[in-house]
Formats: C-alpha cells, structure tokens, sequence
C-alpha cells in the first residue's frame, strides 16, 4: 500500500475535477486528482460546446485563454426556428453586450490538462476500486488501485467531482441527502459531422415532429441534435435518415438547412434535472454533475460545474489562508442558488422546444404561441438572454 497525503483529494477529471485542481494551484493549495478512464477517454468524448461569458473570462484570468482566443468563436445571439421562420436573439443588444463562446469541452479539458502537467502536481487516470472513507471526521481518506498496486491518500478535504455515476455521492448516507428528480422522455441523437457551419449561429428549432439543433465546433465542423427516445437505437439511423430528419425539422421556408458531410461521431443522450441537497457532507464536497444534472437544452452543465469550483476554490483558500470557515460552511447554499436557477431555465427551454410523449395537438400551439410572444416581446427576449449568457460569477 502506498500511502500519501495532500490538502485536497479530488475524484475525477472531467471539467469540475480540473478546474478545481487548476484553481488551487493558483492559490498554492496541494491536490491529488483521480480518474478512473483513460486520458484518451476523458479528451475525446464529446460533450458540451458552449461557454458563458463567465467561464470564459475566468478561463482567461487563469492563464487558459491562449487557445480559447484563438480558436473558439464568439457568438452575439441564437436564432429559434419554428413554422418555418428563424427568429435571432441578440443577446450582446439585450444584455450590454454580452455573449457566449462555442469552444468544445473538450478542448476546454485539453487545456485544463496542458495547466495540470505544468504545475507538476499528480494526476492519475486509469485508476480502479475508488472508495471515499472517513469523511465524517477531520481526516478523510480516498482509496484506489493503480497499476496493480493499493494506493490510500489522507487528505484535508475530498472533492466528488466524478460525475453523474460516480462513487462520491453514493458514498454520503442517504438520510443526509434530499434529492430532487425529474426525468424527460426524450432524448438526442448528436452528431458530428465533417461540414462547415450553414449558419454563423446556433439554431435551436421545434417542429413538429419534435425538436432539433444546429450547432458547430469550427469553420469545418458542424454539431447537430434530433429529439429522440431516451433508448433510440442508433443502429436504425442510417446517414441519410439523419440528415433527412434534420433537414426537415432545421430547414426553413427561405430555403436555409445545415450542410451535409460526412458524420464522425453519433451518440445517444438521455435527459434529465437533478438536484443534489445538501452539496456538502462534512469534509466531502459535490461539485458539478456529481451533484447535479440539467437537460443540455440550456447549454449549462458544463458552466455550473465551473462556477462551483470557482466558489469551492475560493473557500478552500479562504480556510488555508485565515482558517476562516464561514465560506466553507456557505458552499452548499451559494452554489444552489445558482443550480436552481439554471434547472429552472433548463426546465424552460426544453418544455418550450421539445414534444413531449403523450402531449396533445393543444401543447403543440401553445408552446408555438410561447415561441411568438417570446420573438416579439423585448421583455421576453432579454429574459431568456440574461438566463442564457449566464449570471455574472459570485
Ligand atoms: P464529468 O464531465 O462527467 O466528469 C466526471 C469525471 O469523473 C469523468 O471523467 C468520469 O470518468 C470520472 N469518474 C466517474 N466515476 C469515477 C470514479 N469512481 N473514480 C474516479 N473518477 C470517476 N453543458 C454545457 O454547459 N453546455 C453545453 O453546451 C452542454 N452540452 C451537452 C451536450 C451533451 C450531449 C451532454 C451529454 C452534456 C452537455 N453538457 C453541456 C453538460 C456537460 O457536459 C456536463 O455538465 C459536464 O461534463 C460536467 O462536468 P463534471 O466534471 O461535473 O462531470
Ligand atoms: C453543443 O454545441 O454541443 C450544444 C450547444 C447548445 C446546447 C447543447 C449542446 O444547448
């Protein structure tokens, strides 16, 4: 058994993993990161595409800006289609010019792990029988295996940033938890296909066969999504069914419809709204998906993960620097405000956009009416901007 010891244990490397453990470097606070796939895993999986102003800035205040202003394009507004008509919010007009940034997860947790190797401090991958021990106490303890051998790291704090299946969450005694659940039955079909961007902007569209998205990740590559069932089996989509389905929900009576190419990667998400509370149980801390999930409509996963760990890096610095508490004992409380208002607005865009199963022809026009008012109404446009490019970081 190796055993070692640092401040902060952080399981998992995805977005909320990485960040958190780039955050504490800047403040000179020690971690050890665990994952439990692969590198290649955890860089090539495709997820989410949009970034908020907030993340983009924080992304750039920490020295991850470099490829970020090189490559990810910077977006003024999104259009919403339906009957036909595509509608652009403009959300740098409505929101003293404000906007988003689509720069793939990916690349985002490329350079996160680019930061990790310069600050030379541990990340394992590939790790095995990862458990959470002690956490009640003051000297929490993380167990793994790696390469064969028994590893076991004392650690002031653990971070359960592993995600929606992870072993943090699960490791809290029920009783402690309240968690509040809410399932869609739908799902998307994405794809990723070798085609430039038809538009300069995102397209997000409800027809009525139901609902789709455009999308994209550079001047060649386009990203695209198609409600589907939570367990549509991809096998029976051929290409051309695809791009048929797509074209017919996207396409719009001026004759505009995404570019075909070859399709790279597909892939089948199901929808859900989790919440997780409290996000805290004694020296365990949840952050990101580990302790909540929204359904991708409103482009937010990602972005919550990131300003979670903004506020636990703050607290943790707080508690190293004047052992002060009272950030650490607010994290649960700060970070739900926030969740909460991005599952409402989740909540929102996908009841708008999707048709649900068993819904009637009457839900089908009263959504089309939202759609109406909402393109028409100032008031009802900047709502849904603000809530879109994201509340300013706390
Ligand atoms: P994850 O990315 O899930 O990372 C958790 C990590 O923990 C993983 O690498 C996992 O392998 C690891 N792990 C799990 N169990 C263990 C264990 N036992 N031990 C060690 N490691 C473990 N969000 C947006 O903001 N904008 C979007 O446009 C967007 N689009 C999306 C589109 C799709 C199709 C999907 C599926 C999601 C989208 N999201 C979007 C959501 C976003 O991808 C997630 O919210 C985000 O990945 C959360 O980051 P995380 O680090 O909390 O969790
Ligand atoms: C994406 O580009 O993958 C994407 C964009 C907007 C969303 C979800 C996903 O709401």
């Amino acid at each position: 058994m190796t055993r070692t010891r640092t401040q902060v244990g952080i399981v998992g490397a995805g977005p909320a993993g990485l960040f958190l453990g780039h955050l504490l470097h800047l403040e000179g606070i020690d971690s050890v990161i665990i994952e439990d796939r692969s590198r290649d895993y955890v860089v090539e999986r495709v997820r989410a595409g949009v970034l908020e102003q907030g993340t983009v800035d924080l992304m750039r205040e920490t020295g991850l800006g470099e490829r970020l202003d090189r490559d990810g394009m910077r977006h003024g507004g999104v259009y919403l289609a339906f009957q036909g008509r595509r509608h652009r919010i403009d959300f740098e007009a409505l929101t003293g010019g404000r906007g988003i940034t689509i720069y793939g997860q990916n690349e985002v947790v490329k350079d996160l792990i680019a930061a990790r190797c310069r600050s030379g401090r541990p990340l394992f991958y590939s790790v095995e029988d990862v458990a959470v021990a002690d956490f009640d106490g003051a000297r929490p303890r993380i167990y793994f295996r790696f390469e064969g051998e028994e590893h076991e790291i004392a650690c002031d704090f653990v971070a359960g940033c592993d995600g929606s299946h992870g072993v943090c969450r699960p490791s809290i005694p029920a009783s402690a938890l309240r968690i509040y659940e809410r399932d869609y039955q739908f799902g998307w079909l994405g794809i990723l296909a070798q085609a430039p961007p038809a538009s300069d902007e995102l397209v997000y569209a409800l027809n009525e066969s139901g609902f789709a998205l455009f999308s994209m990740r550079s001047s060649t590559v386009t990203r695209l999504y198609l409600q589907c069932a939570p367990d549509e089996d991809l096998g029976s989509w051929s290409d051309d069914a695809i791009w048929a389905e797509l074209e017919k929900r996207l396409g719009t009576a001026d004759g505009w419809r995404p570019n075909r190419g070859p399709i790279a990667q597909r892939g089948v998400t199901g929808m859900r709204s989790v919440v997780v509370e409290p996000m805290r149980h004694g020296a365990l801390f949840l952050a990101g998906d580990a302790a909540h999930i929204v359904p991708p409509t409103g482009a937010k996963g990602l972005n919550l993960a990131v300003s979670d760990v903004r506020t636990l890096s703050r607290a943790l610095a707080m508690y190293y620097r004047e052992g002060r508490t009272g950030m650490l004992d607010r994290y649960s409380d700060t970070c739900l405000r926030r969740v909460w208002r991005a599952q409402r607005f989740s909540w929102w865009m996908t009841s708008m956009l999707h048709r649900a199963p068993g819904s009637c022809e009457f839900d089908y026009r009263r959504q089309i009416a939202e759609l109406e008012y909402l393109t028409s109404s100032r008031a009802a446009m900047t709502s849904l901007a603000e809530n879109y490019v994201g509340m300013a970081l706390e």
